[in-house]
């Protein structure tokens, strides 16, 4: 997942903490991070099961994170009987991160964590133990999840296998905690988008899938706000070397896709016959409907087309536009 893996999925944490410490600056509130806002008790049903593997092991792939990943091969999936159990982050750079087991084991995994501790740690970064998590885990965009979904999230994870994994806890180290945000307790029900309307249903599943996160390039100053889903982000791991495609409607970016190319390129991992590396999680998006994949699409034609050559096929270059070496990088040109 690479040394910046950590830093792209912080972009949309830095953004959302200026509309943190605004909402903060208007509402006195009582609750600490270990005080719960809302009481939660999640009823299993089919349906809940369903829609919450659907989630999952879809747009918010949790177990490309949660998982140790067989990155050799396509659609990074986890490896046999490790699904969920926890990974630490080491290939990421990060010894110190542990993305926990999630499993219903109850010693080393979730067996014993309440509904309420599920949610407050899905949607709003505070662990089991009352810890503040680090942002890698994308609380910042699943605040946005909405209570059924939650729900349904929560009992898919206690219907998984327990698998047996002890793993050490996270100590974020001095410096890093500069990027933990201030803990903002969900006060209020979050309904989830009109799901009838493609646009804002495909902008719920870009939250969801982080994809703002990865496709967005990062300076000191956090997430370049101009270069927004114009991609720039390095990876590099045990998955190779790659930086994010610019997924915006500009000649530069996907405007040359139609809505049956873009399903197909998310099912498949393929454009064409070009292949995308599996951090792109295409291994999970591919679970998708059509309906959902076509929603995301609806959604990324009305973002703003944003200019910046991309080309992982070309031998990386500087780029003075996003300031990082890419494919193409010496083909764009600040004003
Ligand atoms: C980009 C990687 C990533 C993704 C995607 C991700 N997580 Fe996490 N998650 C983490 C990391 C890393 C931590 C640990 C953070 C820490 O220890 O400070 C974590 C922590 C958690 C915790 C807290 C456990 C505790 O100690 O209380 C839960 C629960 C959790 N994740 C569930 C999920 C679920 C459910 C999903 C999908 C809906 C998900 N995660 C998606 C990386 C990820
Ligand atoms: C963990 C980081 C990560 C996340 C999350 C992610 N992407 Fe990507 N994406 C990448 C990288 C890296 C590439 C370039 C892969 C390559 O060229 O081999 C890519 C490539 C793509 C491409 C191919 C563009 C092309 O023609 O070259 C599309 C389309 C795409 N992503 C859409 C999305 C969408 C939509 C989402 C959210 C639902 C998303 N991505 C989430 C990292 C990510």
């Amino acid at each position: 997942m690479g040394r910046k893996r950590w830093i792209a999925e912080l972009t949309l944490v830095v953004v959302a903490l200026a509309g943190v410490i605004l909402s903060i600056g208007y509402t006195t509130r009582k609750n600490t991070p270990t005080e719960p806002a809302r009481s939660f008790n999640f009823n299993p049903t089919v349906a809940r099961l369903e829609r919450g593997r659907y989630i999952v092991e879809g747009p918010a792939h949790c177990f490309q994170c949660h998982s140790e990943v067989d990155w050799q091969n396509p659609g990074a999936q986890p490896k046999t009987g490790k699904k969920a159990a926890g990974t630490v982050f080491i290939e990421d750079g990060m010894d110190w991160l542990v993305a926990p087991n999630i499993t219903p084991d109850r010693e080393t995994g979730a067996g014993t964590w309440t509904d309420d501790q599920f949610a407050r740690a899905i949607r709003e970064g505070i662990g089991h133990d009352g810890r503040r998590l680090f942002p890698v885990m994308p609380y910042m965009n699943f605040r946005e999840m909405s209570d059924e979904d939650l729900a349904s999230v929560v009992v898919y994870l206690r219907s998984l296998n327990p698998v047996r994994n002890q793993l050490p806890k996270s100590i974020i180290p001095e410096p890093a905690k500069a990027h933990v945000p201030p803990p903002q307790p969900l006060t209020a029900s979050v309904p989830g988008p009109d799901m009838t309307d493609p646009v804002a249903r495909g902008k719920y599943l870009v939250t969801l899938g982080n994809c703002m996160s990865c496709h967005t390039p990062m300076n000191q100053q956090g997430p370049m706000k101009q270069l927004a889903l114009a991609g720039g982000m390095v990876f590099k791991g045990p998955w190779g070397d790659v930086t994010s495609a610019n997924i915006t409607p500009d000649a530069s970016g996907i405007s040359y896709y139609n809505e049956a190319m873009f399903v197909n390129t998310l099912r498949t991992g393929q454009v064409g016959a070009r292949k995308l590396n599996s951090i792109m999680p295409w291994g999970y998006f591919r679970n998708m409907t059509d309906e959902d994949l076509k929603s995301i699409y609806a959604y990324l034609r009305t973002v703003t087309p944003v200019q910046h050559r991309v080309d992982n096929t070309e031998v990386p270059t500087f780029c003075e536009v996003c300031r990082s070496h890419h494919g193409y990088g010496d083909k764009n040109h600040s004003e």
